[in-house]
């Protein structure tokens, strides 16, 4: 069999201390892959004046799995955000995004074992139709929800749930005033959810589950929601395990997947070697899942883990006192 390429994409801020940690781990860890580097974000801008070259678009479909460290869109200046349009542009339609407790973050809560499933390609988080008046007194931004799009992100998470032995799936939506798009929304997954007799299908509105997920997180299992709440429900599990530095997240397509870090490139933080590289690290290990290379995932899960557990060797937002480099060095001398 050839050896699988990865397109990787260091990113920016500190988008590339995270990402060479987790090449680092998977070559210890004993994954034989080949690498295309290629860039996106303010560093392409830089080096080639476009955000999003088309040679980054090329090795993306070419090799088909994606390493993505966060990217910086710049506010303000007309441009389009570079992950919408690469979940859109290959159809990534399902982003999984999961958080588990790890014994000795610095988190609120033990035993937390969540997986968002978000709608990754309508929605208003798409930026459909976003129109500013000319006088900049009316602004104007539509939400589409089609039922193919619900049906297809509904049919994932119960699948997800099924192959990986879970109880429940929560669908959770505004319908009760968002009646067209998130009633669209909740009565497809309903309908899916009919199919599926195995799994429990609990309904929540979006307001309620972020009170329900800070006040008694352990009764979530699967959550699947439309791509806006996700986004922002996403973060608020992450917090709920230590922060955003332990939240992987990947976009699932048909033939293509993107795997990446939940959080932004931490401008506040860059350069300054301070960046958790546990979420891309724990982002190659759903990679690694995806490409059915189970043995090496729980491998690195396992000297990550051991890491974390030992309290002083991880970064400061989990309650440590190490760098970037040497919590990695930890992670690699485990493996
Ligand atoms: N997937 C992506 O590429 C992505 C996602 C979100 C935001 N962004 C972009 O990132 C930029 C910064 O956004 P922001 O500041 O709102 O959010 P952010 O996620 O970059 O940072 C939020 C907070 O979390 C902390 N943090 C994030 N990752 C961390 C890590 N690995 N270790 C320790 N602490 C970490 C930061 O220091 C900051 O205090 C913006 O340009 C935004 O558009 C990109």
């Amino acid at each position: 069999m050839s050896k699988q390429t990865i397109t990787v994409i260091k990113g920016d801020g500190i988008g590339p201390s995270i990402v060479e940690a987790a090449i680092e781990v998977l070559a210890k860890a004993g994954c034989d892959f080949d690498y295309e580097y290629v860039d996106a974000g303010l560093t392409a801008l830089e080096k080639t004046g476009e955000l999003l070259p088309q040679a980054t678009l090329d090795a993306i479909a070419r090799n088909k799995i994606t390493l993505k460290g966060p990217l910086t869109t710049p506010v303000g200046e007309g441009f389009t955000s570079i992950n919408v349009t690469l979940r859109k542009q290959f159809s990534l339609y399902a982003n999984v995004r999961p958080v588990i407790s790890f014994k000795g973050t610095k988190a609120r809560y033990e035993n937390i074992d969540i997986i968002t499933i978000r709608e990754n390609t309508e929605g208003m988080y798409s930026g459909h139709r976003q129109l500013l008046s000319e006088d900049g007194l009316v602004a104007e931004a539509s939400s589409i929800i089609t039922r193919e799009g619900a049906e297809r992100i509904a049919v994932f998470a119960f699948e997800t749930a099924r192959r990986e032995n879970r109880k429940k799936v929560t669908i959770v939506h505004k319908a009760n005033i968002l009646k067209s798009t998130s009633g669209l929304f909740l009565k497809t997954a309903r309908e899916v959810a009919a199919r599926y007799p195995d799994i429990e299908a609990q309904e929540m509105i979006v307001d309620n589950t972020c009170m329900q997920l800070v006040m008694n997180p352990q009764q979530f299992d699967v959550i699947v929601t439309t791509n806006l709440f996700g986004d922002i429900l996403s973060d608020l599990c992450a917090g709920l395990v230590g922060g955003l530095g332990m939240a992987p997240g990947a976009n699932i397509g048909k033939d293509c997947a993107i795997f990446e870090a939940v959080h932004g490139s931490a401008p506040d933080i860059a350069g300054k070697n301070l960046a958790n590289p546990s979420s891309v690290i724990l982002a190659s290990i759903q990679m690694l899942e995806y490409l059915q290379m189970q043995d090496k995932a729980e491998k690195i899960r396992a000297a990550l883990a051991d890491v974390i557990a030992s309290g002083d060797r991880t970064t400061r937002d989990l309650g440590g006192s190490f760098g970037t480099t040497d919590f990695t060095a930890a992670v690699l001398e485990r493996l």
